[in-house]
Order: structure tokens, then sequence, then C-alpha cells
């Protein structure tokens, strides 16, 4: 037995684990902790004040997904039913139902051509008196340009919800995205750049919405503040039987304690990991040098990104008459390890085209609801144009000599396909 946890300790250990800091350690020392009778673990409390630390900011709130924190975001804001909510047509799904899961409206922008962010320039036209929100998205790990948002937000008197999941340590205008608007959500779903499993955190520098989001997330319990876990109060007075817990309509979506113990290890080694991306995506983009088919995702000026995964247009059917699929297969017979395309549009997902939640999620008096959301392709005709374009090369990889090899298999694929440049 002993020698069995000795030979798994150097494997997580080994240089290219995914695990290898002290995750390990960490682990032990809190099963270790769960010996003590005493039942508050501090280890959440611990990531939480570790997460604001970095991200220099009041509070943060750990969440058990980066779609609950979301919604503790939505609750927080106020959103409610009929209200509006103004977000990236290309983003994941988790957007569109954190706005229905709370009777709101997901009002979507088209994107901008060139960094497939949301289009800030086509934002204004959206707001109406019911808008309540603006969710941008620093999708691919790039920044959205917020300070056009942030002005936005103040002449309407909304509140900004920055989308982090794919953007840790991202900066735009010299911040760090999710140090800008008034609240950030963040994921640590399995292949973020780091991972607590499954997990999300909220940050914010405001009181109030920060006590509202985790009661959001903790069954609405009296006792919760914008830092506290639990409850400050002498044991005579929350074990009387008149005791009253709960004061707010709520879920519960607190992160497991164990997940939090891995998070704490992850943070402490974020800067690294999002280097290591930042290198293989400067790889892919030496190999596109002079490529005009294949286009990098622009990086706005003064921003830089976290390259989540590094993302480009493909225009080779257009240029070359190669398609998306064809220069796919031979990627991977060159030896690549596959790519995503980008995620479908929302409105295109069967859920928003079969729409099962009206007559639930409904409220009856609103027309948005009632006739069924307006989503004519006329309204997005950029994001119609390129999200069937996007190829995300994967960054996430520990291994550089297979970042190299997928390097590799790139130029070939490209390098195949120029010399029939000439063929058409
Ligand atoms: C931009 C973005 N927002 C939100 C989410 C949802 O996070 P989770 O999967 O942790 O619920 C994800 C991804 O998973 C994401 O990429």
């Amino acid at each position: 037995m002993d020698r069995e946890i000795q030979e798994l300790a150097e494997k997580i250990n080994n240089p290219l684990g995914k695990f290898n800091n002290n995750e390990l350690k960490y682990v032990l020392e809190y099963l270790d902790s769960e010996n003590s009778e005493n039942d508050s673990n501090p280890w959440t409390a611990r990531f939480e004040d570790a997460f604001a630390e970095k991200y220099g900011v009041k509070y943060a709130i750990a969440h058990n997904s980066g779609t609950s924190t979301l919604h503790s975001c939505l609750h927080a804001a106020g959103v409610g039913a009929g209200d509006e909510v103004i977000g990236p047509i290309q983003t994941g799904i988790w957007f569109a139902f954190v706005c229905l899961q709370q009777n709101a409206v997901p009002v979507y922008v088209d994107s901008d051509p060139d960094t497939f962010n949301m289009d800030i320039n086509k934002i204004e036209e959206k707001i109406t008196e019911r808008t309540k929100v603006i969710m941008p998205n620093h999708l691919h790990g790039t920044p959205t340009e917020m300070a056009k948002i942030m002005a936005l937000a103040d002449k309407y008197n909304l509140l900004v919800i920055e989308d982090c999941a794919q953007s840790f340590l991202a900066k735009c205008d010299g911040k760090l995205t999710g140090t800008i608007g008034d609240m950030a959500s963040f994921s640590f779903e399995t292949k973020k750049h780091i991972t607590t499993g499954q997990g999300g955190m909220v940050i914010t520098n405001d009181e109030k919405l920060a006590t509202e989001v985790r009661k959001h997330a903790g069954l609405g319990y009296t006792t919760l503040t914008a830092k506290q876990g639990m409850t400050s109060l002498m044991p005579h007075q929350f074990q009387n039987p008149n005791f009253k817990r709960h004061d707010t309509l709520a879920y519960n979506y607190r992160m497991p304690e164990i997940c939090a113990v891995l998070g704490l290890a992850q943070l402490e080694v974020l800067d690294s990991k999002v280097q290591r991306r930042i290198e293989i995506a400067k790889m892919f983009e030496e190999a596109l040098r002079g490529i005009d088919w294949i286009v990098p995702q622009k990086i706005p000026a003064n921003s830089t990104s976290a390259y989540w995964t590094y993302t480009v247009k493909y225009l080779g059917e257009e240029k070359l008459g190669v398609t998306w699929e064809q220069f796919y297969k031979r990627y991977n017979e060159n030896g690549g390890d596959g790519f995503f395309g980008g995620l479908a549009l929302q409105h295109k997902e069967t859920v928003m085209e079969k729409k099962p939640f009206f007559g639930t999620y409904t409220p009856s008096d609103y027309p948005a609801f009632t006739k069924g959301f307006d989503y004519s392709e006329e309204q997005w005709p950029v994001a119609e144009k390129i999200q069937p374009l996007l190829m995300q090369f994967k960054t996430g990889y520990r291994d550089m000599k297979k970042a190299q090899n997928a390097v590799v298999a790139l130029s070939k694929t490209i390098k195949d396909f120029e010399k029939t440049r000439g063929d058409i």
C-alpha cells in the first residue's frame, strides 16, 4: 500500500503533471484536517482570500462552476422577470441559460469581425429601458475593449459583469480583466488555465453585491456576509430550535472544500500556466507569418491575451478552394491532434430553437417572451459569417514537444495547400 502511494505521488509530481505543484500536499493536509473534531475548514476561505489578493479586489466568492457564478451575479445585479441582459451572440449557451433562469431575456450583440468578441459599437442600439446588465466575454482569452462598455454602463446606469472564464490574467488598458466591471466570473472547469475539476469564482469590490452573490450560492443563509463563509454566531444561538436561518431564495452553488484545496495550489502557479499558453500561441503565430488565408484573432491595442486557445479565421475556402473540413482532415493526417471550431451561435442550439422553457420561465406580460425571441439572422451578420470559419488551436499543452508537433502539423498543412494555390 505504501509503495503504491509512493509511486502514485511520483507520477503526480512529474514535471509534465497536471497537478504537480502543492496539490497532493494540500489534499493530504485537507484529509488529515478532517480528522479534527472541528468541522470548520479554512480551505475555501483561504482560496477565496488568495484569489482576491491575486486580483487586488476586496471580495472573492467560490462557486461550483463558471455558470453558477454568472447566475449569482445576475441575481446580485437584481435582474428579474422581463429584464434584459446584453451579451455576445458568439459565446456558450451558459449566457442564455443564466438569463432565462432569472426570467430575463438574453439580448445578443453581433461579433467584431477581427477580435471575434462582442462588437462594442453595436451595444448601444440594444439598450432599452429594460436593460439591467451588460455581460461581455473575453473570448479565447482576448479582452473585449472595456472602456466603451464602462462608459455606456455609466450613461445608462447599468451593471457590467465580465465573463473571464477564458481570460485569466489577460489585460485591457493595463488592467486585469475581471477588475474593470462591477463583478467578474471565472471558471475552473477542467480545461481552463487553472482547474479545480469543476468550479468557479466571482470577484467584486462591492460589499453589497458580494453579499448577495454569496447568499445566492449559499442557500440564502441570513448570516452570510461579503467575506464570511458561514456564521459568527455563538453555538447557543444557532443551535436554538427557534433560530431562523434563511432570508433569501437561493441555490446551493458552494464549491466543495476538496476543490478549493486544488484551487489554492493551482493559483500559486497561475502565472506560469498562462505564460506557457502565451508561448505556445506565439509558436502558432510564427507558423502563420505571411499567410493571408488564415487570420489570427486580433488583440486590441493596449491589451494582452491569455490565449485560452489560439484562434484564427480560416479563409482557405474563399482563397484556395479548400474547405474547413478538408483542412481539419489534412491537419490530423499531418500529425495534428484536432482543433475546435467556433461554438454554434446560441440561437441555433436546439434548446433555443424549440424553447421548451416557454410557459415555465416566461413572464406573461413581456412581449419578447410571448411572441418568441426575434432571432432573425440579419441581426448578427458578422457572427453568422465568421462562426463557421473559426479554428481554435489548443494552447493547453504541458509537454512543449506536443505543442511543437501541433505547430509542425499546421505548417505542413499550410504548405500542402499553398502548393495548390496556382491551380485554382
Ligand atoms: C467563457 C465561458 N463562460 C462560462 C463558462 C462556463 O463555465 P463552467 O463550465 O465552469 O460552468 C465557460 C466554460 O466552460 C466559458 O468558456
